[in-house]
């Protein structure tokens, strides 16, 4: 069986949040992260004969899951981690719940970058920790960090932990080996702890910007570093919640597991067949989705940067779309657009006014729409 990216499963009736949000209203659904597309056949294969074997006792993750996740990674990331490292979760935001109980004491600093996926923002919160906030700025028609502000910020604050988010929710961007090794500088001079969110490694649009992940760059930088990585993005199986942690250094990782205990449960066995099939058979997919995603790429970069009012950066990776909308002259984008029938992210939530965020792993044909729609709210703003 192909891959059908053009005629996705109908969801309007099923128990997807993002389609029930707007149930019975004519509001095209694009906002929360899951893409509108039916899985890999393998993983799907695999999750049936699961099923079929009628049993569901209390399981591990087997050590051939742990090997498709080591060789997956050196396959499509060329960084070569080790079995013993992984740590597996029920979800990536709890892992990076429990980094941030690891960060300092209660009270301590944790740095993040907003715009960026709210759970990040409220993390540090939820531990007893303090965000830290180093925003992200449009420079030369992309988003950069801010180096200079992050310095001013240093002048006077201590932080003891970093939270990434590579390749970046919501701006698209895939940090060069350049900017993480900047940012992994800070890390050593203030002797950060780093939890790198890295749950969309495997959605590079533009082969241009590969994805590095930072623990990549050397040993002393894994030894500071949890990457968090889940099939979970890159072969849509969100519900089925499974993911894990990467954690080189045996300390730390003795401590994360220890601060989990008693808190964290086993991952779901569907979840882990999912994750195993997707790792050793989900690459030819994962191709195929990348290019369905570029072609939206592209077509919505060009509809929206036609648009007076509107503005959007070149995606790199991920399949979100960061549009500025500061120029429509409207106070709040995502509720403008809702009553013009389109269903987006508000930027607000991400730590930024005047954005809104669309989710485009959709059929071309719900993309069309609502370039259509877009096109008759701007010139009704
Ligand atoms: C950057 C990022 N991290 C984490 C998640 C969610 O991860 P999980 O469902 O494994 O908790 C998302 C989902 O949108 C995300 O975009």
């Amino acid at each position: 069986m192909t891959a059908d990216f053009l005629t996705p499963p109908d969801r309007r009736h099923s128990d997807s949040i993002k389609w029930q949000r707007y149930a019975g209203r004519d509001i095209l659904p694009m906002w929360v992260a899951d893409m509108d597309y039916a899985i890999p056949e393998p993983v799907q294969q695999a999750l049936q004969d699961r099923v079929a074997h009628g049993v569901f006792g209390y399981a591990h993750p087997s050590e051939s899951l742990r090997q498709a996740i080591v060789e997956g990674i050196e396959r499509d990331h060329g960084w070569r981690i080790d079995a013993d490292w992984l740590v597996f979760l029920p979800g990536v935001v709890s892992g990076f719940n429990l980094t941030a109980r690891l960060a300092g004491e209660p009270g301590s600093n944790i740095l993040a970058f907003p715009p960026v996926y709210p759970p990040i923002l409220t993390a540090a919160g939820n531990q007893e920790r303090s965000l830290l906030r180093s925003e992200l700025v449009l420079a030369g028609g992309r988003w950069e960090y801010d180096w200079a502000g992050l310095d001013t910020l240093l002048e006077t604050r201590r932080a003891r932990a970093m939270m990434l988010c590579n390749p970046h929710n919501p701006v698209g961007r895939s940090w060069s080996r350049e900017e993480l090794t900047r940012l992994a500088w800070y890390a050593e001079k203030h002797d950060w702890l780093i939890c790198s969110d890295d749950i969309h490694c495997g959605l590079v649009i533009d082969p241009a910007h590969p994805y590095t992940p930072i623990a990549s760059l050397d040993e002393a930088v894994a030894q500071r570093t949890i990457t968090l990585m889940a099939p979970s993005k890159t072969w849509n199986i969100p519900g089925l919640g499974c993911a894990f942690a990467i954690i080189p250094n045996a300390g730390l990782r003795k401590q994360y597991i220890a601060a989990g205990r008693g808190l964290m449960p086993d991952v779901n066995i569907l979840g882990l067949v999912a994750c195993e099939a997707a790792y050793r058979e989900g690459d030819a997919w994962r191709q195929a989705l990348l290019a369905q995603l570029r072609t939206n790429a592209k077509r919505l970069l060009e509809a929206v940067n036609a648009l007076p009012g509107l503005s959007m950066t070149p995606v790199e990776a991920t399949y979100l779309a960061w549009i500025d909308c500061r120029g429509l002259g409207q106070s709040g984008p995502q509720k403008y657009f809702e009553t013009h029938g389109l269903g987006f992210s508000d930027g607000r939530d991400f730590g930024m006014e005047g954005f809104v965020r669309i989710n485009f792993a959709c059929s071309p044909t719900l993309l069309e729409e609502a370039i259509r729609r877009l096109e008759l709210a701007v010139r009704a703003a």
